[in-house]
């Protein structure tokens, strides 16, 4: 029985927290999950079986709780989008008890970090006892989900060990992508093919490094807008949407401040009411054909006092913004606009003195419902 994890996996090294390293090491998870699941030539290898089982399937569901149910909402448009496969993406905990109607032939996607989350493990359990085929996606060998479930995928991040996840949810959607390459290549899917994923996680890592190696003007951001708010808002459309989401849901986790994700074309619609003088809003604007709607509803705020911050794709920047990403393929920005999320909650954690990695009333899995 041999234990394949370096005794420097676990150690924080030099690192003042745990969750600043495992941001750090997201540039080789990225290289990591190529080396393990992509083939010389750069084509996925992925076990036939499972990929035979997913080809059958008329709907994806993918099921999961926290940062691993945001994951997913990334990866039902890359499931979508490559393999022309209708995917839904629900929260573990609602799903085990008020379960959609099922299409005919069902395939699920279980994301978990730990693979021990009890209200993924539910749902789990009832598609098991209806006889449908599940694939777990977990960064833990032998977890319970990966033991119960048809099918199971290694996430490869390496133990995670800051309560706040950060590289398994970039390792989750890297490795939604190539699987979603297999997948639609396999049935012929002309966007598949096209897709270029050992080149685009080539990118998307060297990209992580680049926001990584600016990570100071974070520092001075996250000091600047966030150290004194009470509140803070993201928000941007589609992909961008999605990311915003994880973007508070990391603010709120380690810095206590009450930030909240949003479509932002649905603001204007009751929440604005919310923005005063110096409430930080902050914009994802990575996608083309919502980008100029996410500015104009960013200067909305802004007429009404709102400090407006922007991250953005270089093909999309305009003069003033604040954090501009390296360009990748659109469906795969989500891997780089976290980043810096990740950082300025981080930041903000930090400078108020708190226990970045041990967040108060939280856990790293948790296995109550
Ligand atoms: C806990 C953690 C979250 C995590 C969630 C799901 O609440 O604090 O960071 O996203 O569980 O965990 P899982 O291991 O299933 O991904």
């Amino acid at each position: 029985f041999h234990v394949d994890m370096d005794a420097s996996e676990t150690d924080k090294g030099t690192y003042p927290f745990y969750m600043l390293k495992e941001i750090d090491e997201q540039p080789n998870v990225m290289r990591k999950l190529a080396q393990v699941y992509l083939s010389e030539t750069g084509e996925p290898v992925i076990n036939e079986k499972l990929l035979n089982s997913m080809k059958q399937a008329d709907r994806i569901y993918i099921v999961g709780a926290g940062t691993s149910y945001h994951a997913g909402l990334v990866g039902a448009r890359l499931f979508e989008n490559l393999t022309q496969t209708p995917t839904e993406v629900h929260i573990s905990s609602e799903f085990a008890y008020e379960q959609p109607i099922l299409s005919k032939k069902p395939f699920f996607i279980f994301l978990s970090q730990s693979g021990e989350t009890a209200d993924s493990r539910e749902v789990l359990v009832n598609v098991n006892a209806a006889n449908y085929e599940s694939l777990t996606i977990t960064n833990v060998q032998n977890s319970t989900l990966s033991r119960e479930a048809t099918y199971t995928l290694l996430l490869h991040a390496g133990p995670e060990i800051a309560v706040a996840s950060t590289k398994a949810y970039t390792a989750q959607i890297a490795l939604e992508a190539i699987l979603a390459k297999a997948l639609g290549e396999s049935d012929n899917q002309i966007v598949a093919q096209r897709f270029n994923i050992r080149q685009q996680l080539g990118l998307v890592a060297t990209g992580i490094q680049a926001i990584i190696d600016a990570k100071s003007k974070l520092e001075d951001m996250a000091k600047k807008y966030f150290l004194n708010t009470p509140n803070a808002f993201y928000i941007g459309r589609s992909l961008d949407w999605s990311v915003s989401l994880e973007a508070a849901l990391k603010l709120k986790e380690i810095s206590y401040v009450q930030a909240e994700g949003f479509a932002s074309g649905e603001l204007k619609h009751g929440t604005i009411a919310l923005i005063e003088d110096g409430t930080p809003v902050i914009g994802i604007i990575t996608q083309a054909k919502t980008a100029g709607l996410t500015r104009s509803n960013l200067q909305e705020t802004m007429a009404r006092g709102a400090k407006i911050i922007t991250i953005t794709t270089e093909s999309l920047a305009k003069k003033d913004d604040d954090i501009i990403l390296p360009d990748v393929d659109e469906l795969l920005t989500p891997l780089l606009s976290v980043v810096p999320t990740q950082l300025l909650a981080y930041y903000t954690s930090l400078n108020k003195g708190l226990d970045v990695d041990k967040p108060r009333n939280l856990a790293k899995s948790v296995t109550v419902e």
